[in-house]
C-alpha cells in the first residue's frame, strides 16, 4: 500500500514518468583548499538509475552537492536539463533532490510538518499551501499521526523517512540518494528500498556496496575525483568488485593473517 503510495507521490507534473535527467558537467572542478577533490570532471548522460560506486573519499558525496546544486564547482559547469543548478536555485528544486546519507545534516525545523513544508515553500507555494501539500504527503505515507511530532524524538530511520518524504514532496525529476541505506535496520532498509523501486523519477544512487544497486541500469565509478569507468552497470561493478578486492587482497593485515 505504501509502495503504490510513493508511486502516486512521484507522479505528478513535475516529474514526468521515467523522462531521462541529463546530466552535463564540463571540466567541473571542486576542490577544498589545497585538497583537490573533482578535478575537470567531464561528463554528460542521460540519467534514468545511474549507481556510483567509489572508495571512501573518492568524491562521490562531493558529486552529489555539486549535482544537487547545493555547492557550485570552482572551475566549470553543472547543469541538470539545461539548469545551472548553483546559481538557479528554484528551477534546481524541481529538477533535482537529494537525500543525504546523514539525516541530521539534512533536517532544519523542529517538527515533521514543517520540515516537509519547508521545501514546498521554497517551491514558491505560500505557507498554507506548502502545509496542506505536506499533510497530504504524510497521508500517502501512511504518516499523518507524525505532523507534529518532534523529529529528534524519532530514531534514525524514521528521521531518514522524514528526509524522504520532505525531498519526494518536492517532486524532483532527478533524486540522488548518498548512501541511503548506511545506518540503517533490515526493515528499514527494505521499506526503503521498496519505496525507490517505484519511485517514478530518474534516481541516482551512490554506494559503496555494490549490493545496494540491483536494479540500476548504468554505473559510474569515481576513483579520486575521476571517472574511472561509466557504462552498462553490471560490467563497471564487476570491474570494480574485481579491482576492491585485489586491493583488499594486498593490504597489511591481509598478510598478518596468512
Ligand atoms: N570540508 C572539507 N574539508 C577538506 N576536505 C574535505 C572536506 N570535505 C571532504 N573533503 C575531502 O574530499 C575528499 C572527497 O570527499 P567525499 O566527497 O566526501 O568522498 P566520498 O563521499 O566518496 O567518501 C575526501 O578526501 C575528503 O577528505
Ligand atoms: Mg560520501
Amino acid at each position: 500500500m505504501i509502495a503504490q503510495d510513493m508511486t502516486q507521490i512521484g507522479r505528478t507534473p513535475a516529474a514526468p514518468v521515467r523522462q531521462a535527467s541529463q546530466l552535463h558537467l564540463e571540466a567541473a572542478r571542486f576542490a577544498h583548499g589545497e585538497k583537490v577533490v573533482l578535478d575537470a570532471l567531464t561528463l554528460d548522460l542521460a540519467v534514468t538509475r545511474l549507481a556510483v560506486v567509489g572508495r571512501n573519499g573518492s568524491g562521490k558525496s562531493t558529486l552529489a552537492r555539486l549535482l544537487a546544486g547545493l555547492v557550485a564547482p570552482q572551475e566549470g559547469r553543472v547543469r541538470i536539463n539545461g539548469t545551472d543548478v548553483a546559481r538557479d536555485r528554484k528551477a534546481a528544486l524541481g529538477e533535482v533532490g537529494i537525500l543525504f546519507q546523514n539525516p541530521d545534516h539534512q533536517i532544519i525545523f523542529p517538527t515533521v510538518l514543517e520540515e516537509l513544508a519547508f521545501g514546498l515553500a521554497q517551491q514558491g507555494r505560500k505557507k498554507a499551501a506548502a502545509e496542506a501539500a505536506a499533510r497530504a504527503v504524510l497521508a500517502r505515507f501512511g504518516k499523518s499521526h507524525w505532523e507534529a511530532a518532534y523529529i529528534n524524538t524519532l530514531s534514525h530511520g524514521q528521521k531518514h523517512l522524514v528526509c524522504l518524504m520532505a525531498v519526494t514532496a518536492m517532486a524532483p525529476r532527478l533524486l540522488i540518494l548518498d548512501e541511503p541505506f548506511a545506518g540503517l535496520d533490515i526493515p528499514t532498509r527494505a521499506q526503503l528500498s521498496r519505496y525507490l523501486s517505484h519511485y517514478t523519477g530518474n534516481l541516482i544512487h551512490i554506494s559503496h556496496d555494490p549490493a545496494d544497486l540491483a536494479g540500476y541500469d548504468q554505473a559510474l565509478w569515481l576513483e579520486r575525483g575521476q571517472i574511472a569507468a561509466l557504462g552498462a552497470r553490471d560490467r563497471v561493478i564487476a570491474d570494480y568488485v574485481a579491482r576492491m578486492t585485489e586491493l583488499g587482497e594486498a593490504d597489511d593485515i591481509a598478510d598478518l593473517a596468512g
